[in-house]
């Protein structure tokens, strides 16, 4: 179980270890980008483009095509006549595609980090330490299953599924490109991948790396545009699977939108985990792990923990600490290394977190913010606990997706396992505890895809990943990742 590019880098030892601030200008960011189909870059048959933004700052960073209906028509067209060339390819060939990918991503690491923290807003620690080595990882691992796949699925005749759609959010823009473009290369698969719209620039630049790893054209197209290009990719009738990552709201649309067409989906949806310490817990590890559990990437995580549960005997010493590591925490630009919480991704999500607090007040739960100074420009949110929350309010029910704690007591396990299982969701759990049985306990009952014992937010390309109930259906990462892009035949 060796964990890589755990979260431990961030927010105390990491600082001492930061290397000089990056500026932009280690990252070339054109003034303008096409579509990229059948391994070129092609201007929008609609000729519209949008801008992306610094959310840090609200600057433009950069034009960007929107790919209308017939865009995604031809996109999906290149990716079906790729398929012919590319799911016959010898295994061992496709993997070294695969590989190279990897590669390039890792000699253009500095660069995709510098872009991801510019585009969205994340700080560059985490860009730099998390998200790009972990997209290196991903790629090399699904490189290494292509011409394995007979192990993986021992004595079944294994097919690929042929052209996915795949639609991704904003929150990882680059680590969901990883997570859906390497397992479905690997199995054979082509693909047809929208990122974000307010985070297309590091695609892009992976559609650039793509082209110099000289896939076969149309192995591989990346489209952008927003919520339309989304849903045409998903309605097109020649797509064959769809692989989506964002909110639950969309997650139904396209389960609405596929059924009875024969569409395979995989669906990573929302979340509102339920961080739990036990009053034998290593407190100060626990606090540590509670701040990195919400705060990590500015709480735009589907599986933060955004609900802490605390044993009533140990409540008042949590909360103190928790409120004396609020005050420490450092909000602001996102490519100064020291910075712990970047900006929030989009006006649109800062509205809605804004929102969110509003509502807090108003259900009777006591705010506590830091009261740190936030940056005249840009979209910024101060670190924020609710104490005094009652299961039932939307605080405690509904995805905020910001840096928004809320904290509740309780007094025994299966006190806390309803609580904890009483959302709509069921992505993440994590557990503090002294104990082995307690933490068996709780991962059985616990209705998540994933539970954390005494560590929150680890990550890596070998386990897989994704929810119960409205998290979604289907798992990304390890061996289940390769099941969600093939089919099985049985020869008796
Ligand atoms: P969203 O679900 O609208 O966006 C995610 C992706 O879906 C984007 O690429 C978007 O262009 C695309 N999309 C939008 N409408 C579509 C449609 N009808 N058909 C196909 N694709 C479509 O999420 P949004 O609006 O950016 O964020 C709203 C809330 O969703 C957040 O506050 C958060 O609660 C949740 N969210 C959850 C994520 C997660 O990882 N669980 C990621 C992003 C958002
Ligand atoms: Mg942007």
């Amino acid at each position: 179980m060796a964990r890589n590019n755990t979260l431990k880098l961030k927010f105390d030892s990491a600082r001492k270890y930061a290397p000089a601030p990056e500026s932009r200008s280690a990252a070339k960011i054109k003034d303008q980008y096409e579509l990229f189909i059948n391994g070129k870059f092609e201007k929008p048959l609609g000729k519209k483009y949008f801008d992306t933004i610094n959310p840090a700052t609200e600057e433009k960073l950069s034009r960007i095509a929107e790919a209308n209906e017939a865009d995604v028509d031809k996109a999906v067209k290149a990716a079906r006549s790729a398929f012919g060339v590319w799911s016959k390819m010898v295994p061992k060939e496709r993997g070294k595609y695969i590989f190279r990918i990897a590669r390039m991503v890792q000699e253009r690491a500095r660069e995709l980090a510098i872009v991801e923290t510019l585009d969205g807003g994340k700080p560059i620690r985490e860009s730099r330490d998390f998200d790009i080595p972990v997209v290196g990882n991903h790629f090399f691992y699904y490189a290494g299953w292509a011409d394995k796949l007979e192990y993986a699925f021992p004595n079944r005749n294994v097919q690929p599924l042929g052209v996915a759609g795949q639609i991704i959010p904003w929150n990882f823009p680059l680590l969901m490109a990883a997570w859906k473009i390497a397992p479905a290369l690997a199995t054979g698969n082509t693909v047809v991948l929208k990122p974000a719209e307010t985070t297309p620039l590091t695609a892009l630049l992976l559609a650039e790396i793509i082209q110099e790893a000289d896939l076969p054209p149309g192995v591989v197209n990346i489209i952008t545009g927003a919520g339309a290009t989304g849903a045409a990719i998903v309605n097109h009738p020649d797509i064959n699977k769809i692989a989506f990552t964002g909110s639950t709201d969309v997650g139904k649309i396209i389960q609405r939108a596929i059924a009875g067409t024969g569409k395979k989906a995989t669906l990573e949806l929302g979340g509102k985990a339920a961080n739990i310490i036990f009053d034998d817990a290593p407190i100060d590890q626990a606090v540590e792990g509670v701040i990195n559990g919400i705060f990590f990437n500015q709480g735009h995580v589907c599986c933060a923990g955004s609900r802490l549960y605390v044993q009533e005997s140990v409540y008042k010493e949590v909360v103190r600490k928790l409120k004396d590591r609020l005050e420490t925490l450092i909000v602001g630009d996102p490519m100064d290394k020291n910075t712990d919480i970047g900006a929030i991704n989009s006006k649109q999500q800062l509205d809605q977190i804004n929102k969110y607090l509003k509502i807090g007040v108003k259900e009777g739960a006591e705010m506590y913010q830091s009261s740190v100074d936030l940056p005249k420009k840009g979209f910024f949110c101060r670190p924020t606990i609710f104490t005094n929350v009652a299961q039932s309010n939307r605080i405690s029910q509904e995805e905020i997706f910001g840096p928004v704690l809320t904290i509740q007591t309780f007094r025994t396990d299966d006190e806390v396992i309803e609580k904890a299982n009483n959302t709509p969701y069921g992505l993440s759990a994590g557990v503090w505890t002294d104990k082995g049985s307690k933490i068996f306990n709780m991962t059985i009952k616990l209705r998540a895809g994933v539970v954390w014992a005494n560590t929150f937010n680890q990550f890596d390309p070998t386990s897989p990943f994704g929810g119960y109930k409205e998290s979604g259906y289907g798992r990304e990462g390890g061996l289940h990742g390769l099941g969600a892009y093939v089919t099985l035949s049985n020869v008796v």
